[in-house]
């Protein structure tokens, strides 16, 4: 398949372009480049090619972006709750108004088929229950809020030439050379590794699920390999129902690998979001998919990838591998616009 993904610059982006080349799929990607300056690793063996990449604002796409290509895999938004809260407008405009864009433009230019980066955020306050597809959503920040809403128009333009799967993605971890230390278990990692400390910035006591990044490719490739009638207008959740942690437990996991450490935890009111969710519909009605890593064999990777590269403090701290660090740099010293659009 010809496939356009959007996002190809970000954590999850940078890992599935090569994924899916592997894969024999002919990959283009589509980004802004607002994380540019991080490049953690090289891992030859991972990264064979990195796609051609048209530099767009997602805003501006029109049908000629998409002409060609039999599938699009839409990753490209602000993606994360700190991020969205930073400026709520423009992420109401880069990631809802956007990303319907992006789907209606690639449906008029013929696109067949349709993957959205979608979030378990959405469930947002759950009561310790475990929450399907089915569930009503809870979304707390305007980038959750922004995930439903885009589920919301973007199905009705589902048809039987436009199939259209929503991948409700629990929080990745994992490296990618376009690293991210805003996510639970890589910081939890990072922190351990750089300063011997495990400190929670919540009490310990919200429910996570966690899924590592590779298997997050490996969900996007199922929806866009299986029969269009199986994934047409459902919505998965991505992980494993096994890997529903409380913020302690996955303290004391990554303990465990970096034993050195000591445990310590927040105040209780920091971060009331809080989901514990089920992925069994993803487990048996998405052909072939099936969740190859845990927590635990997440954080020794990590620790193997630190250990090689020699990670740093100054690595950690560096402003590109989090994300609302990256982007008020980029207000602050005027390379962006009020919205997020490159002045120069
Ligand atoms: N990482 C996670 O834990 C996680 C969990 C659930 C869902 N998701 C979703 O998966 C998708 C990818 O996540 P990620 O972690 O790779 O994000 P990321 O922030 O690392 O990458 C996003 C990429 O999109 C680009 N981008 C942002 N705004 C753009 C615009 N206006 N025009 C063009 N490009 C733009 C950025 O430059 C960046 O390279 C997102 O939609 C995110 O919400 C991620």
């Amino acid at each position: 398949m010809k496939v356009l993904v959007t996002g190809t610059e970000g954590y999850i982006g940078c890992r599935l372009a090569p994924y899916l080349a592997a894969r024999g799929h002919d990959v283009v990607g589509l980004d802004t480049g607002y994380y540019r300056d991080g490049w953690m690793y090289s891992e030859p063996a991972r990264t064979p090619v990195l796609p051609k990449t048209l530099m767009k604002d997602l805003r501006s796409v029109t049908p000629r972006d998409f002409e060609g290509f039999d599938a699009v895999v839409h990753l490209a938004e602000l993606s994360n709750d700190p991020l969205g809260e930073n400026n709520p407008a423009v992420t109401y405009e880069i990631n809802h108004r956007g990303s319907v864009l992006i789907a209606s433009q690639a449906k008029a230019a013929g696109v067949r088929r349709f993957v959205y980066a979608s979030s378990c955020s959405v469930y947002g306050l759950g009561s310790g229950e475990f929450l399907s597809e089915e569930s009503p959503t809870n979304p707390q920040t305007a980038y959750a809020k922004c995930k439903v809403m885009v589920e919301r128009d973007v199905a009705p333009l589902a048809d039987e030439n436009f199939c259209v799967a929503f991948l409700r993605n629990a929080t990745a971890y994992g490296p990618s050379p376009r690293m991210r230390f805003d996510i639970v278990l890589n910081d939890l990692c990072a922190r351990a590794w750089t300063t011997r400390k495990i400190a929670m910035t919540s009490d310990g006591t919200p429910w996570r699920p966690v899924v590592h990044v590779e298997d997050i490719c490996q969900a996007i490739l199922r929806c866009l390999e299986a029969p269009a009638p199986t994934v047409n207008g459902q919505i998965f959740n991505v992980g494993q129902t096994s890997e529903n942690y409380r913020i302690k437990e996955l303290a004391d996991i990554v303990a465990s690998v970096f034993p050195e450490c000591e445990v310590s935890v927040g105040p209780s009111s920091s971060d009331n979001r809080s989901y514990r969710v089920s992925f069994d519909k993803i487990a048996t009605r998405l052909p072939g998919f099936k969740c190859e890593w845990n927590a635990r064999k997440g954080a020794e990777e990590l620790r193997r990838l630190f250990e090689r590269i020699e990670f740093s403090t100054e690595t950690y701290e560096f402003r590109a591998f989090t994300r609302l660090k990256q982007l008020r740099f980029l207000q602050r010293t005027g390379q962006i616009d009020d919205h997020f659009l490159w002045k120069y």
